[in-house]
């Protein structure tokens, strides 16, 4: 029999057409039923002569039969009093639901981690994220490390943010959304935001950029497990972290910390990156520089999926200091291919989340 659980993260897809927010959250799922294969619903609806009820009653019925589990869907709709209502559709006009809402319009969040700096955390996050555009997604990226943003360049961007109406725009190059903190701030500056500063400056960048809808939003973290890392997880609870490393076997401690610290703050470990796992000479002759099995060593320490492995390519590190990510590159073609492979394990494994 399926749980009640899976039937609320599936009703959390269903929008009110109207108030273009899901029923859960608006708190429109009064009664719950499940017998058998048949699930029952009492759905409770603003007003009375809803036009879009049966929009509504097709959404629930399409989306919970989705599951191999449910046979048969009854819906049975009731209407708010109009007090209730009313205070409902005030209360969503406020400002902190504002932010919120701006919030939900973002479907995937992928938090880049790595235990150190130099592992190439930020090329994977700037090469998923445009691999991601270029397979159709609407993607934004938060470049959210302190102590060496380098997205701005990786991206080529040269634009800074534009603001309208107290509301901050983020550039777009590759069909991408930059918000970067070295727009805002010098190198020098940025590494002693520490603590609270720290978080307030991300949770702005999270909750007052227009991001628009976008499928995926991928924030280059600060390597290690700072700070920055926690407000993350707060301000973002249903976030996911993929973990980028090199070959050497040292990712072990560095796991158990990543491990631990998803754990605590209820962020889902969703995979393992390794980079820099091999050089291919011209000869086509395979160079173990960095050693072997780091990435399979800590995706078993954190029962998380070996997603790829990136080799050294030198037009990769060219095309990235010129801001072109490989999937737009003619020349770093094993790079090219290996982003493409991630980006297709990343969009499964989020459709699975
Ligand atoms: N697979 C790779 N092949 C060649 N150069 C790489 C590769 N991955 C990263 N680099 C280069 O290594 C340097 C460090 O990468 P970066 O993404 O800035 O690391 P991090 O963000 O983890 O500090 C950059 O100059 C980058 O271009
Ligand atoms: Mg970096």
């Amino acid at each position: 029999m399926i749980s009640e659980e899976k039937i609320v993260e599936a009703l959390k897809e269903v929008e009110d057409p109207k108030l273009h927010r899901n029923l859960v959250e608006l708190g429109l799922i009064e009664k719950m039923e499940i017998a058998g294969d048949t699930v029952k619903l009492q759905v409770t609806l603003t007003v009375p002569t809803y036009p879009m009820k049966d929009k509504i009653e097709e959404d629930i019925v399409g989306r919970l039969k989705r599951f191999g589990e449910v046979k048969e869907v009854k819906v049975n709709f009731t209407t708010m009093p109009p007090q209730k209502s009313q205070s409902l559709i005030e209360s969503l006009s406020k400002g902190s639901e504002e932010k919120e809402s701006r919030i939900s319009k973002i479907k995937n969040v992928i938090a880049v981690a790595s235990g150190k700096g130099g592992v190439g955390k930020s090329t994977v996050t700037a090469n998923l994220a445009a691999a991601l555009a270029k397979r159709g997604h609407r993607v934004g990226v938060l470049d959210a490390d302190v102590y060496g943003f380098s997205i701005p360049t990786l991206l080529g961007i040269k634009e800074t943010p534009t603001a309208i109406d107290g509301r901050m725009n983020p550039p777009e190059k590759f069909g991408i959304k930059i918000i970067s903190i070295g727009f805002f701030v010098s190198q020098d500056t940025a590494i002693i935001w520490r603590g609270p500063l720290l978080h307030k400056a991300i949770t702005q960048f999270i909750e007052e950029v227009e991001w628009g809808e976008l499928d995926y939003l991928l924030i280059d973290l600060p390597p290690g497990t700072g700070d920055v890392s926690i407000s993350i997880a707060q301000k973002l609870p249903g976030a996911s972290v993929l973990v980028v490393t090199t070959p050497q076997k040292l990712a072990t401690s560095v796991a158990s910390r990543i491990g631990s610290l998803a754990e605590k703050t209820g962020l889902k470990l969703l995979g393992v990156v390794e980079n820099m796992s091999y050089f291919l000479s011209p000869e086509g002759k395979r160079y173990e520089i960095f050693g072997t099995g780091g990435g399979q060593l800590l995706a078993g320490a954190l029962r998380a999926p070996l997603f790829c492995q990136i080799p050294l390519e030198m037009s990769l590190r060219r095309d990235s200091d010129q801001g072109i990510p490989a999937v737009f590159s003619e020349n770093a073609q094993m790079a090219k291919a290996v982003f493409e492979e991630l980006a297709s394990r990343v969009e499964e494994a989020m459709s699975k989340k």
